[in-house]
């Protein structure tokens, strides 16, 4: 819980935000129930004005043409059902040969390829008629969708002709969903698919899960962990797995898995798992064989080999094409795919080695297999070369693959972005991608031509999003549900702007008011830039500890390991060389001209200077501040952007749902709350490495903070945070439940001027345990409150530090303000500091 008493006006609001925010916090948000969660589809197409109502019929008897027609009646008809009688509007829908068949004269295109649609609204007499023909049954289903989403966001029938097709013909969504029910970087509640190592018996979410995915043209489900996967091949897992692609079908929705390449050893019997060896061959043709058996239009697997501790090829001396072709020639028969990812590295490089670079490793190792790839074989390219950071380039390696097919892997999940507690559309970030022009063979080849295989004339390729959606709300948090929303959009039509989509989502997911759509937009794409601003700007990635949750602030955690995630920061200056000449050479894998503008630091972009060069941190950036200066500003900045949202959402107040402005409310004030401890940490840190002063003043001077370590304490003991700049001065204090079982006080004199201020309390809301705090003025108690998050990690850091904040405290000099703690299993109710700010400037 986070934010306080308001003794104004506000207050009933402010109680109402803080029950929320319990709720959110303790993972009980009400958006819980999965299955009535409609997300986007929860239309209300009508939006009080008087429906029409549509007679639909199909010419199409197939599963996905049953499915349309079901969920136009539905959308459009509610659930009253039609009253055929009183028709004078109709629905046809069917395949152009169908359609071409019953209406020779409508016009029907000659060539409408599998999956795309063509819809035709007409006026014969005295009603409507609305056609909507598909390349494919497919093609009819999406043709439904876009025929609701048009009327969902403009309450009428299309008027002219929309006719449209996929951009690329592989769009996947990646689930890290391990048999037991967990969710690796799932932040969304437990697995949909999976509980007790078996597959769900109640798949009803599933259901809803692929009725969203198709809602937005997404044709491909891999619903299993990339790491583990060898017991998914079992004769009983693949029992679940049939029911699973069952239960996604009628939506067109095609299941993958994720297997372990060592699968024949580890499940199979067999002594080796060696690519090459005619047994092992064998087994995964009888195994593909078993699979196809009970689900035939099963779409293929998703190899993780090589990385991150699982087997791979390398153990037999193989390539990765090697291990591709084996898997891809079991499956070809049968019209499978492998999608095998190209997140291969070494995780134990020499931090010492000033040449060694992770983000080398994608283009050294399969650049030189070009061409060794099977043709069913998609090589799946995360979009930047090292892990789904808040700013990286895009990877050389899309342009390296000239003769492989190839897709680009995103992250719907926030892992590196704010994991849903942080409001973050990814939608710009990957349009950027998307767009990036890597100009190879020197003409003009943006990576959306290169994924959809137009650039080089592949046949395969395409877009997959990590999804990872949960039992709570999808991605447990309601308005990232737009990231997942923009991922398959993207995926269809990868020149739609990320302002359009955020806008379409609006309209169908909150409500279609101007001001709503405007200011919700905005919000949205105001995240990113924010988030960017409170971590890591400069090309610096996510600056958290790639070893621990991957979600507060931890400077030092991505130096001096393995894991190569490096920054390479110093007293004298931060960045890593990257380039041909005095660096790592990593530049030299773009093509010639985006490798000439990066080489350079004065031609490479400011937001991503620091990824590929070593500079002082006197470095003047192109906008003509140093790089410390940027450093301090950006983070003041940022969350100085948080705390807008919040100010913007505020506006909103009786024009959305209540039930999801309180919600969202209750999550903007924790974000910026948390914005401010990113943006301390950030800028403590740099400001003793680099020992230069922020020339406005405001790093190290905290005006109204007053130190826990430094107050009056009963039972609690000074402690130093780990790492040091997730705390203010580097301490906290905590109560040992042992030797104060009935709490701790810490105790400060305000000395400040006479006024009604608010009251931060900065905590430390530690997982395990419930702590309770309460706050007194002169011995009259101000508030109560529970730790009671979910937040990451079990000892006080920057991913656990949070904040309460008392509004329209009435102070004066002398007062004398104390802070009761509690502590709860293993919270102890730990404390960073207090803040007396001028009123409502706090959150
Ligand atoms: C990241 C993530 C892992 C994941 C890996 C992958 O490193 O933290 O949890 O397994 O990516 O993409 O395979």
């Amino acid at each position: 819980m986070r934010n306080g008493r308001l003794v104004s006006s506000k207050k009933i609001d402010f109680f109402k935000a803080i029950a929320l925010a319990a709720l959110f916090a303790a993972g009980i948000t009400t958006a819980s129930a999965q299955t009535a969660n409609q997300a986007w589809l929860d239309r209300g197409i009508w939006h009080g004005s008087e429906p029409t109502r549509f007679l639909v019929t199909s010419l199409d008897q197939s599963l996905m043409a049953q499915t349309a027609t079901k969920e136009l009646n539905r959308g459009l008809n509610g659930s009253a059902g039609p009253d055929i009688d009183d028709f004078t509007n109709r629905i046809v829908l069917g395949t152009a040969a169908e359609v071409r068949k019953a209406y020779p004269k409508i016009g029907v295109p000659e060539e409408l390829p599998a999956e795309s649609y063509w819809i035709n609204t007409t006026h014969p007499h005295h009603g409507t008629l609305i056609i909507v023909a598909g390349g494919d049954e497919r093609g009819v289903l999406y043709g439904a969708f876009a025929l609701l989403r048009f009327f969902a966001e403009n309450n009428a029938p299309p008027k002219k002709v929309i006719r449209e097709s996929p951009a690329m013909p592989i769009r996947w969504v990646d689930e890290w969903d391990n048999a037991n029910g967990t969710i690796e970087r799932g932040y969304g509640g437990r697995s949909v698919f999976f509980e007790n190592g078996k597959v769900r018996d109640d798949l009803s979410a599933v259901s809803e899960y692929a009725r969203l995915l198709a809602s937005v043209g997404i044709n491909g489900c891999n619903v299993n962990n990339v790491n583990g996967a060898a017991p998914f091949l079992t004769p009983e897992m693949l029992q679940g797995l049939k029911r699973i692609a069952d239960t996604m079908r009628p939506w067109g929705v095609r299941l993958a898995i994720s297997v372990d390449i060592a699968s024949p050893q580890k499940i199979g019997g067999l002594k080796t798992f060696d690519p090459l060896d005619p047994a092992v061959q064998a087994w995964w043709a009888a195994k593909v064989g078993e699979i196809y058996a009970q689900i035939p239009d099963f779409a293929g697997f998703t190899v993780k080999a090589d990385s991150e501790g699982q087997a791979g090829p390398a153990s037999y001396g193989r390539s990765p094409a090697d291990a591709a072709n084996l898997l891809a020639h079991a499956l070809a028969p049968h019209g499978g795919v492998v999608l095998y990812r190209a997140f291969v590295y070494n995780n134990h490089l020499d931090y010492n080695d000033l040449k060694a670079d992770r983000a080398r490793a994608a283009y050294d190792i399969f650049h030189p297999l070009d061409g060794k790839f099977a043709l069913n074989v998609i090589v799946q390219i995360k979009y930047g070369p090292i892990d789904f950071q808040a700013r990286e380039p895009v990877s050389p390696l899309f342009a390296g693959l000239e003769k492989t097919n190839s897709a680009m892997e995103l992250q719907i999940t926030q892992e590196y972005t704010g994991q849903q507690r942080h409001l973050v559309y990814l939608a710009p970030m990957w349009k950027q991608m998307l767009d990036f022009d890597l100009h190879a063979e020197n003409r003009s080849t943006p990576v959306k031509e290169i994924i959809a295989g137009k650039s080089f004339n592949r046949p395969l390729g395409g877009m997959i999003g990590v999804s990872c959606v949960g039992r709570d709300g999808w991605l447990g948090s309601p308005l990232a549900m737009a990231n997942l929303y923009a991922f398959g959009r993207l995926a269809w039509d990868p020149n739609l702007t990320a302002e359009q989509i955020a806008e379409e989502w609006t309209r169908q997911t909150v409500n279609t008011d101007p001001q709503v759509v405007a200011t919700v937009t905005k919000m949205l794409i105001q995240s990113w830039p924010a988030y960017e601003h409170y971590t890591g700007p400069l090309g610096t990635q996510t600056l958290t500890d790639p070893t621990g949750s991957h979600y507060g602030p931890g400077v030092e955690g991505s130096e001096r390991n393995g894991w190569g995630q490096w920054h390479r920061d110093d007293a004298q200056g931060i960045g890593m060389d990257r380039s041909v000449a005095t660096g790592t050479g990593y530049v030299g894998q773009y093509p010639p001209e985006v490798a000439k503008m990066y080489e350079l630091q004065a031609t490479t972009p400011d937001n991503l200077l620091l990824f590929f060069h070593h500079v002082p941190y006197t470095y003047k950036l192109h906008s003509g501040e140093t790089v410390i200066q940027y450093f301090y500003d950006s983070h003041y900045q940022g969350a100085d952007e948080a705390a807008q949202l919040v100010d913007e959402w505020e506006t909103l107040k009786g024009k959305v749902d209540p039930g999801l402005y309180d919600d969202e409310l209750a999550r903007l004030v924790y974000q910026a709350g948390h914005a401010i401890v990113w943006r301390d940490a950030i800028v403590q840190y740099f400001l003793e490495q680099s020992g230069i002063p922020d020339a406005k003043g405001r790093a190290g001077h905290y005006p109204g903070r007053m130190e826990a370590e430094d107050a009056r304490l009963s039972g609690y003991k000074v402690i130093d945070v780990t790492p040091w700049e997730d705390a203010s001065g580097g301490k906290a204090v905590t109560c040992d439940a042992g030797s104060a079982p009935k709490g701790c006080s810490a105790e400060w004199t305000y000395t400040g001027n006479a006024g009604r201020l608010d009251v931060v309390v900065q905590y430390f809301d530690l997982r395990g345990g419930v702590a309770r705090f309460a706050l007194d003025v002169n011995g009259k108690p101000i508030a109560t409150w529970t730790a009671d998050a979910t937040l990451p990690s079990r000892r006080p850091d920057g991913d656990n530090s949070t904040r309460f904040t008392t509004r329209g405290v009435e102070l004066k000099p002398g007062d004398v303000l104390r802070v009761d703690g509690t502590p709860d299993a293993g919270d102890p109710a730990a404390l960073d500091y207090i803040e007396i700010e001028p009123a409502a400037a706090s959150r």
